[in-house]
């Protein structure tokens, strides 16, 4: 089994989502022994923004790229190709400033290519990949789920339901800035749901 680790914190290891999304590893390796894993750390390894050069990359067709253009199509494949090799997706979810991190909309936006990972069709949009499970580790200092003030979940949830995985999952570890006390039992309650 290939999993996909997806890290978004900006403190690397050190974020509790990424602590969070190390325990969900462990756990697949230890129902899965031919467990393989493939980390994207997008803070120690940050994908660029999308700007018009780059969206103009992906527009132009395949055979008048020029070499910077197929550089960055190549690249954005390389994280496609990552999508498709796997059989479980593991996601840390930060939440900053009530959305998702920059590095990680970036690789999103790196991601979501028409006719590629999704199309148009006459009955709506089409996911292009298979679905697979997607397990978010979603951690947040306030108290947000199930909420409308929750931006993050339904956002993501959409995102990978377009590209074609529906099967999304969320653990929440919430309240890790309201005192000691709230932070222990709320990674307590995540590391439990994760195992
Ligand atoms: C720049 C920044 C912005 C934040 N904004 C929010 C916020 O809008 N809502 C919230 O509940 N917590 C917010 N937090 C707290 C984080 O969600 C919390 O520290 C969480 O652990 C972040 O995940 P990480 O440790 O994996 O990076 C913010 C933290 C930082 C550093």
């Amino acid at each position: 089994m290939n999993i996909l680790v997806i890290k978004s914190s900006v403190f690397g290891d050190n974020g509790n989502s990424s602590a969070l999304v190390n325990t969900q590893v462990e756990a697949l390796k230890a129902q899965h022994s031919d467990a393989t894993v493939v980390v994207r750390d997008l803070s120690t390894d940050p994908i660029p923004h999308l700007d018009g050069e780059r969206v103009g990359a992906f527009f132009t067709p395949a055979d008048q790229r020029s070499d910077d253009q197929q550089a960055v199509d190549a690249f954005s494949m390389v994280l496609i190709d990552e999508l498709k090799a796997a059989d479980h997706i593991v996601l840390g979810l930060p939440m900053y400033n009530f959305g998702i991190p920059s590095q990680l909309k970036s690789w999103i936006d790196h991601v979501a290519r028409a006719g590629v990972t999704f199309r148009y069709t006459e009955s709506g949009p089409q996911g292009l990949l298979d679905s697979k499970p997607v397990t978010v580790l979603a951690a947040r200092g306030g108290i947000y789920a199930g909420t409308d003030n929750d931006t993050v979940t339904p956002y993501i949830k959409l995102f990978f339901g377009f590209i074609g995985m529906t099967d999304v999952n969320f653990v929440y570890a919430e309240g890790l800035n309201m005192g000691d006390d709230v932070k222990k039992k709320a990674l307590e309650e995540a590391k439990a749901a994760v195992s």
